[in-house]
């Protein structure tokens, strides 16, 4: 028997199997073969939530959840952040290295060549209600946006995969910030290309009767390292959603809004949204450690903005918004919701039910006060989430397209419903 291989016992038939171990998984569909009788379907494996099962091979992103890691193509999220800009970083993304200063400067304009969207894309926008929550309209926005651009259906064109991809990337902001505008009743403002991709978003969200917004270098980076730690987190549930709805060779646009809808849950995008809802019902910093007991004791519900599938120590991501937060406060003045958190994290991380369950801060723990402290409204927060993870999106989707061995999404199951029975007219039920 080779070593890298896994021997399986079926006691049901006594019988020995052998399966191949490569990259320390095995292949569910080698388990097929362990029958009990002429007909039977085969072993099946369940893993509901995908908590165990590898649903593809990728090259874009790698965490260790048990060292704190995450790297973009091999790059440290940590030497990003400080290097970086979020276009490069997309680029990297999207091509595997980083770009040389011609392909950068190719890359910042197509990206800036798109960043405007059709007028009737705008007066779709202004038929949403006032008080539409801005992340319903970004879903439904970019879902629209396939009706913009029929050649996108197109997805096994190279060409048309890299206009599509432009396209998304550049327009994102443009569409966030015009539902930011819309629930003020503020006019939309159109995009300012000679600004930089954060720089233009702030103009489009803040610019008001000035003839060039001049966004703070300081806030404009910031938001920029935001984006950075929010490009992608390889197989996330939004990712999953992105390759699932794609694998069926929808276009882009759809799949990118059925991303985004993954996103909006509590769960994923929405928990720093929920993160500032518990702040604010805790109150007092006095009050933290009578919250943390109810939460152990399964009476507040989860603590929001804790926890994470595979990190299993400190999100590095949250230990660099943390620091991030620190030059923002400079400016805009300190939150005080960062004083709750700030004892939440240390009451929490020295509580046995978090220890055990190793339970840290993640990204969306600290995001939120550093966004409402920027001035954005809660509900602005998710779509400040969808922006910068659109690039980790079309990377996954792209990478699932060329991919030989990938196939259109459809799960298994286990049926537990009823025998087989006959249809009872209704009067005899
Ligand atoms: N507060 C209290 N208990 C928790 C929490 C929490 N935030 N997270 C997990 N647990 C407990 C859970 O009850 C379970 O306990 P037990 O073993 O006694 O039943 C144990 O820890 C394992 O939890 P799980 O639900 O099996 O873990 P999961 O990997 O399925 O869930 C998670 C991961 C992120 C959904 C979860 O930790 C959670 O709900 N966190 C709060 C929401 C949140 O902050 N989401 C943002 C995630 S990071 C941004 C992103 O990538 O989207």
């Amino acid at each position: 028997m080779g070593d890298d291989t896994l021997t399986i016992i079926d006691n049901r038939t006594g019988q020995t199997y052998e399966v191949s171990i490569t990259d320390d998984t095995v292949r569910a569909k080698d388990f097929r073969q362990m029958t009990v009788s002429e007909g039977d379907f085969g072993l099946m494996v369940y893993d509901p939530g995908f908590a165990n099962t590898a649903s593809c091979r990728s090259a874009i992103t790698r965490i260790d959840g048990e060292s704190s890691v995450l790297e973009y193509s091999g790059y440290p999220i940590e030497e990003l952040a400080e290097q970086s800009t979020y276009l490069e970083t997309s680029y990297l993304l999207l091509n595997g290295d980083l770009p040389t200063r011609a392909q950068l400067a190719e890359w910042t304009r197509n990206i800036t060549f798109h960043t405007y969207v059709h007028e009737n894309v705008k007066k779709f926008m202004e038929g949403f209600q006032y008080d539409a929550h801005p992340m319903g309209m970004l879903v439904g926005t970019v879902a629209a946006l396939s009706t913009f651009y029929p050649d996108a259906k197109d997805v096994d064109n190279p060409e048309s995969r890299d206009i599509q991809t432009q396209r998304l990337i550049a327009k994102l902001p443009t569409i966030a910030a015009f539902t930011y505008r819309h629930n003020r009743g503020l006019p939309y403002v159109y995009p300012d290309n000679d600004l930089s991709y954060t720089g233009n978003f702030l103009s489009m969200l803040w610019k008001m009767s000035e003839p060039q917004y001049k966004p703070n270098p300081i806030l404009e980076r910031a938001i920029d390292i935001l984006f950075i730690l929010h490009a992608d987190h390889e197989q996330n549930c939004s990712a999953n959603a992105m390759r699932s709805v794609a694998s069926s060779h929808a276009d882009p646009y759809s799949a990118t809004a059925a991303a985004a809808a993954a996103l909006y849950g509590p769960l994923h995008g929405g928990a720093n949204e929920e993160v500032i809802h518990m702040l604010n019902k805790i109150g007092d910093k006095s009050r933290v450690p009578e919250f943390v007991k109810r939460v152990r004791m399964g009476e507040a519900g989860r603590l929001t903005g804790f926890g994470h599938r595979v990190y299993k120590s400190y999100d590095p991501r949250a230990a660099i918004i943390k620091r991030t937060a620190e030059e923002v406060f400079d400016i805009t003045g300190p939150n005080p919701l960062l004083e709750i958190a700030l004892e939440l994290e240390r009451i929490a991380l020295e509580d046995d039910y978090f220890v055990e369950r190793r339970l840290y801060p993640n990204v969306d723990f600290y995001s939120g006060i550093i966004y409402q402290a920027l001035g954005f409204p809660v509900d602005m927060f998710p779509v400040l989430f969808a922006i910068p993870r659109t690039a980790g999106w079309l990377a996954q989707w792209r990478e699932m397209l060329q991919d030989p061995e990938q196939k259109i999404a459809r799960p298994r199951q286990v049926y537990v419903g009823p025998d087989r029975r006959s249809y009872a007219p209704i009067g005899e039920r």
